[in-house]
């Protein structure tokens, strides 16, 4: 059967790609962001899986108003980076896993959540900058990825606990599926941040080191912060940080299963408009 085996958090960043894309990154301001993602990098390279289940947003790049699924799990063959307005970014094409991405469509939706199915679909800098920050700039990703996307742009978005128990119910179908993967589920976006209005530029680094606390030890309670408290405290991009809940839900822990071990942690501010937070946590 398919394992989930870690799961990783990590903030993204429209500047950060730009960094990497133009060869900034060992200039003084990005320097300390990247070197957060040492470990981090030959950590992915220590533990490659046969596939990375991505959790992010997509930012009104393949949806837009017209239509904007709460969660939309990517089941193509392969998936290219979208044009942002300033032309696609030269990162290879992720590469799908469509046998099992239609695995856990079917599983999860039995499990009573309506996921949006998506068989062609751009992706932006939600998914491609922390593939980046993880895998630095290869010639192609190191496996295939499994998109799914989460709207937390436009109201309504999904609370943090609905998140939750859909990692949860992404850990039963990851496990019902009928080959031994090997399986990573990334929560990505936030941390703190606001981009526009009279708070544009918030960043909470009290708050955003409590969730990294709570989202390590006390799930649960991480998943019971309601949205209007993200925004508060957060910025109203802060929101971004439910994703973080889905792949925290899917760790063994949450279905009874041992602490998982934190194998890397990383804060720093700024990067861009945001704070930058990332985590790694293995199963034990
Ligand atoms: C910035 C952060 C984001 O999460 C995003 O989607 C766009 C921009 C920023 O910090 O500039
Ligand atoms: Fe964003």
């Amino acid at each position: 059967m398919a394992k989930i085996t870690a799961s990783v958090y990590t903030s993204h960043v429209p500047a950060i790609g730009a960094a990497l894309d133009l060869g900034k990154s060992n200039e003084p301001y990005w320097q300390p962001v990247f070197k957060g993602y040492d470990f981090s990098k030959q950590w992915l390279k220590d533990n490659t899986p046969d596939v990375i289940f991505l959790v992010y947003n997509d930012h009104a790049t393949a949806f837009s108003l017209e239509m904007i699924p709460t969660f939309a799990i990517g089941c193509a063959e392969s998936f290219t980076p979208a044009d942002e307005g300033w032309g696609p970014r030269p990162v290879p094409v992720v590469q799908g896993h469509p046998e099992l991405a239609a695995h856990i469509a079917q599983s999860v939706i039995q499990q009573d959540f309506d996921l949006t199915i998506v068989n062609k679909m751009d992706v932006d800098h939600g998914l491609t900058v922390p593939l980046s920050l993880m895998c630095g700039q290869p010639q192609a990703w190191p496996c295939p990825v499994i998109p799914f996307a989460v709207n937390v742009v436009q109201y309504p978005v999904p609370s943090g606990q609905r998140c939750f128990n859909l990692g949860k119910a992404i850990r039963k179908a990851v496990e019902s599926f009928d080959k031994p993967l090997n399986v990573q589920i990334w929560g990505t976006g936030g941390m703190s941040h606001q981009l526009q209005g009279p708070r544009a530029g918030l960043i909470n680094k009290e708050f955003d080191n409590a969730f990294l606390d709570k989202l390590i030890a006390d799930p649960a309670a991480a998943a019971a912060i309601p949205h209007i408290d993200y925004v508060r405290e957060a910025g109203s991009e802060g929101i971004e940080l439910v994703m973080w809940l889905i792949a925290r839900g899917a760790m063994a822990d949450v279905a009874g299963g041992p602490p998982p071990k934190v194998a890397h942690r990383f804060y720093h501010v700024p990067a861009s408009n945001t704070a930058v937070g990332h985590l790694i946590l293995e199963n034990n």
